[in-house]
């Protein structure tokens, strides 16, 4: 676990003055409790309490950030994955159509931004499982994994395991089985996740999620891996399809969740996870809830049209339409750092916001309209429009600064054009201090503002 000092230097060198105020009063509560015992933020799960929704590289994370030397950086080495999310999102298809994926040479670091505690078997053995919005199956490394870190869930150690075979319902629900026509075995199956992929056999045990319980769950214990962008402890899908955790966990949560995720910069803060109507936002906005049959975990929603300060930008309503044949369309996911239009309407949208501030405009990574911070005041909103709901982001979340604090840039960029369906991605950057809640009961999803933190 990290300790206050482990945070690196460069690291807290680029915070700014109010994280680093932040970060002293947290260091002198922490200091303070340990005196007469037990305050420490990143301490197990309080069994009453939402779920802690965990920056992958933040404080309480037990994952490493990437080296460099700001956290701008990090943002841009994370970034610089959303493309093969991109294309891998636009390719999924339904249930069993795909097998194995081709193998990118191992990258630095997982897809996969923020991480929930879990436990699994009995007695439980904790995990820190990548949320997938956009994903159904949940997936773990097993114990005598190739390719897997050292974490890894270790099947024999719980007496409420169990081993499914392929005559199983649950079992010809998995993408890339494969069980032979005979339908007996293990049911194992291989599967592409980004530029990676894996060897699973479904398996089922207890899985906990604060206090909930959800007996003989079904998930992937991994067997090996291919790839750098399996996430180390696993994954839990959160997607609408049958084995997310949703179809899974039957009338517990009644088809409802909400998340709010903390502010980028916030390294010591994290967000939460709602899982189940109660305690839900009462009055929120929404915005109908779409499905697509040939993606069936994917959260679409209607997104109509894209104002920067108070010009509507001028967008061929086809580049935004949802077609259910085509896949093309909006979705929200949680696993893509920053949103990503279809490239003309993203560069319309550029455009238009170029218009409107000062130039010169410069690139850094991911973000090809950077201009200087002195004219930052001069940025319009951007306000993205759904269905019976306007979002305007708050500059927080349309806005990323250089870490020498000289440069603004335009949050956001264009999807990669190699794919094959035209799909806009509402990223995580853009999501920042938001409740995003999903009921699929009644087919929407409501947004409000909300201090994650
Ligand atoms: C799954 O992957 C394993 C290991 O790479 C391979 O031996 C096996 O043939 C694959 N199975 C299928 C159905 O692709
Ligand atoms: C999306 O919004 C547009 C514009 O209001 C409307 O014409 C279209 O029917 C909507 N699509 C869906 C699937 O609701």
């Amino acid at each position: 676990m990290h300790t206050t000092a482990s945070a690196p230097p460069s690291f807290l060198a680029t915070m700014d003055a109010k994280l680093i105020t932040a970060l002293l009063v947290l260091s002198a509560i922490y200091t303070s409790a340990t005196a007469n015992t037990a305050f420490d933020p990143c301490t197990s799960q309080r069994d009453d309490a939402d779920l802690t929704v965990i920056p992958i590289y933040g404080k309480c994370s037990p994952f490493d950030a990437p080296k460099t030397e700001s956290w701008i950086n990090t943002v841009i080495d994370m970034a610089s994955k959303d493309p093969e999310r991109v294309k891998y999102l636009s390719t999924l298809v339904s249930q069993k159509s795909v097998s194995s994926a081709p193998i990118a040479s191992g990258q630095a670091f997982n897809i996969g931004n923020y991480v929930v505690r879990a436990t699994l078997g009995t007695p439980g053995q904790l995990m820190f499982m990548v949320l997938d919005t956009s994903s159904d199956e949940a997936w773990v490394p097993c114990s005598g994994c190739l390719g897997c870190s050292a974490t890894t869930f270790s099947p024999k150690t719980s007496i409420t395991y169990g081993s499914l075979d392929c005559s199983v319902p649950q079992c010809s629900q998995v993408r890339g089985l494969s069980c032979t026509a005979t339908g007996t075995g293990a049911c194992s199956f291989n599967q592409s996740y980004a530029d990676s992929s894996f060897s699973a056999t479904l398996v089922q045990d207890s899985l906990k999620l604060a206090a909930d319980v959800i007996p003989n769950y079904a998930f992937g214990c991994i067997s090996a891996i291919s790839g750098g962008s399996i996430p180390a402890q696993g994954l839990l899908g959160l997607g609408r399809g049958p084995l997310s955790l949703l179809s899974q966990s039957g009338s517990l949560y009644s088809g409802v969740f909400s998340y709010c995720l903390p502010s980028f910069k916030s390294y010591y803060f994290s967000g939460s996870l709602k899982l189940g109507p109660v305690g839900q936002p009462k009055s929120i906005r929404t915005t109908p809830l779409l499905r697509n049959p040939h993606r069936p975990s994917l959260y679409y929603v209607n997104l109509t049209g894209v104002s920067v300060g108070r010009t509507l930008v001028p967008l061929p309503g086809d580049l935004l339409a949802f077609n259910p044949n085509t896949g093309a369309g909006t979705i929200i996911d949680s696993g893509t750092v920053i949103t990503r239009f279809v490239e003309p309407v993203y560069n319309a949208i550029r455009d238009e916001f170029r218009k409107q501030v000062k130039g010169p405009f410069s690139s850094l990574g991911a973000f090809d309209t950077c201009f200087i911070k002195t004219y930052e005041t001069l940025a319009p909103t951007i306000t993205l429009h759904f269905t019976g709901l306007d979002l305007t982001l708050p500059l927080e979340n349309s806005l990323i600064h250089s870490s020498s604090g000289t440069l603004a840039c335009l949050a956001m960029a264009a999807a990669p054009n190699n794919v094959n369906s035209a799909l806009n991605v509402i990223a995580n950057l853009q999501q920042q201090n938001l409740r995003i809640l999903f009921d699929t009961v009644n087919n929407r999803v409501g947004i409000a503002r909300e201090l994650c933190n």
